[in-house]
């Protein structure tokens, strides 16, 4: 049997760190600030690194680890990275609990031992998840208890190549007073979490709680000290969950992931642009196609809108994904610009599938379906439009064309119509790509 190594004693005051117990630190000379701990805790904490040289530094890609769900290693970056720790923040309920222990059930089966620290849920509520997720491997080792120390100590008695610590916000780190959650306290508990798993060179994924306004509860430092911050969101009326890196330094922070949560747990959704596209509409006055950018996602999006004569002396303006000023602009656009008249009814615009689009490519889009509402006249269904729409009815370029046409063209759009103004950009595809100067000229092409 390997000799156990000696517990050490570690000053709070300058980090000196020995074995014998004193009362007066022999390094700074502060009394009582010499507190036992345990000796990877001791490592982490000891390591003293000394500066060297760029060019000296290895620069070998580290071999990341899996987590066993595709999506969220395309999050990640490719996958866990050994050293490397991330936070997941998202509402309670959301699914945190079930994606981490979904992931290191996974690992833990396939790849390498997992702990998973739990300070929330007991050990009997937490194996029986892990059976009807059905992840329940005998690698999978739990610890539920809000004693951080204790917990990360059986770090290394079995070879554990993951831990996972739901969450910050309910363990207690060793000599910190206070209850759990209270700033302190989470500040140390990450950085005993943070030290350990770079001591040890394995991942370390840690869940954090949200405010009522969205932020993670605790100080700012807490995103600062790891190395990826994950948002996990979805509404509480739909089972889709969306998940996005808001920090990542191994990785970019384009990639979004989605999820179905199922009786069984968290399912990989492939076919995003399918959850907001319902193909059957084509052929009804008032729709028109476009392609939005989640991050580096392309997603189609389907603008419905709707004219009905008003009875008031006001028309009403509702609108549902594109922000009501922007959509109030457009009409104004559409009426003084390409002649067709607004003021007599109450038009109402929604992304179908609750999809909210920020940026002004969907501008073409939006004018285009209530002109077609207007005049009661269908659209092509297999004809996108992409453009953001000034003020003097010109129609202008949008970001990262190339990407939205690739997808337009994967699912099946034969036409997109686009600003004149767009670089010949690199796109190859069979796509007939119209290009206009103005949104009259859109409508003309449209049939409007
Ligand atoms: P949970 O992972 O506990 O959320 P968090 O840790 O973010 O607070 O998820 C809880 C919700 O997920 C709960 O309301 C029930 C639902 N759920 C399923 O629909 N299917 C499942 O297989 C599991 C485990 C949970
Ligand atoms: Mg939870």
């Amino acid at each position: 049997m390997a000799k156990e190594e000696p517990i050490r004693y570690i000053c709070s005051h300058c980090g000196f760190s020995t074995v014998t117990r004193t009362g007066k630190c022999p390094s700074c000379g502060n009394w009582g600030t010499l507190a036992a701990t345990l000796p990877l805790v001791a490592t982490a904490v000891g390591t003293k690194p000394k500066a060297e040289m760029v060019s000296s530094v290895s620069v070998v890609p580290p071999a990341r680890l899996s987590s066993g769900i595709a999506e969220l290693d395309r999050v990640l970056g490719g996958g866990l990275v050994p050293g490397g720790v991330v936070l997941i923040g998202g509402q309670p309920g959301i699914g945190k609990s079930t994606l981490l222990l979904q992931a290191g059930g996974l690992v833990a089966s396939k790849e390498t031992p997992v702990l998973y620290i739990s300070g929330e849920e007991s050990s009997a509520q937490v194996a029986l998840r892990a059976s009807r997720l059905g992840v329940a491997s005998e690698n999978l080792m739990l610890y539920c208890g809000n004693n951080l120390e204790d917990a990360l100590s059986n770090l290394g008695t079995q070879r554990v190549g993951l831990f996972i610590l739901d969450s910050v916000q309910a363990v207690k780190a060793p000599g910190e007073t206070g209850w759990p959650g209270t700033p302190n306290q989470v500040r140390a508990v990450a950085q005993l979490s943070v030290d350990c798993a770079r001591a040890a060179n394995i991942p370390a994924v840690l869940v954090g709680h949200i405010t009522k306004d969205g932020r993670l509860a605790g100080p700012m430092l807490l995103e600062h000290m790891v190395d990826t911050v994950l948002t996990f969101s979805g509404e509480g009326y739909s089972s889709y969950r969306m998940l996005r890196a808001i920090k990542n330094r191994y990785g970019n922070t384009d990639e979004l992931g989605v999820f179905e949560m199922k009786e069984n747990g968290l399912a990989s959704v492939d076919d995003k642009s399918g959850l907001y596209w319902n193909r059957t509409d084509a052929g009804v006055p008032g729709v028109a196609m476009t392609v939005a950018m989640e991050g580096s996602t392309p997603l189609i999006a389907e603008v419905q809108t709707l004219a009905s004569l008003t009875a008031f002396p006001y028309p009403k303006r509702t609108s549902r994904g594109i922000e009501l000023n922007r959509f109030q602009l457009l009409t104004a656009v559409l009426e003084k610009r390409s002649g067709i008249a607004c003021s007599g009814h109450d038009l109402y615009l929604n992304i179908a599938g609750g999809l909210s689009i920020q940026d002004p490519s969907a501008d073409l889009a939006a004018c285009a379906a209530l002109a077609s509402a207007l005049k009661n006249i269908p659209l092509r269904g297999d004809c996108c439009y992409m453009g953001e729409v000034g003020l003097a009815g010109e129609v202008r370029p949008v970001v990262r064309l190339a990407a939205r046409l690739k997808e337009a063209e994967r699912l099946g759009f034969k036409r997109a119509i686009v600003s004149d103004k767009e670089r010949d950009e690199q796109f190859s595809g069979q796509l007939d790509l119209v290009r206009v100067n103005s949104l009259t000229d859109a409508l003309k092409i449209g049939g409007i």
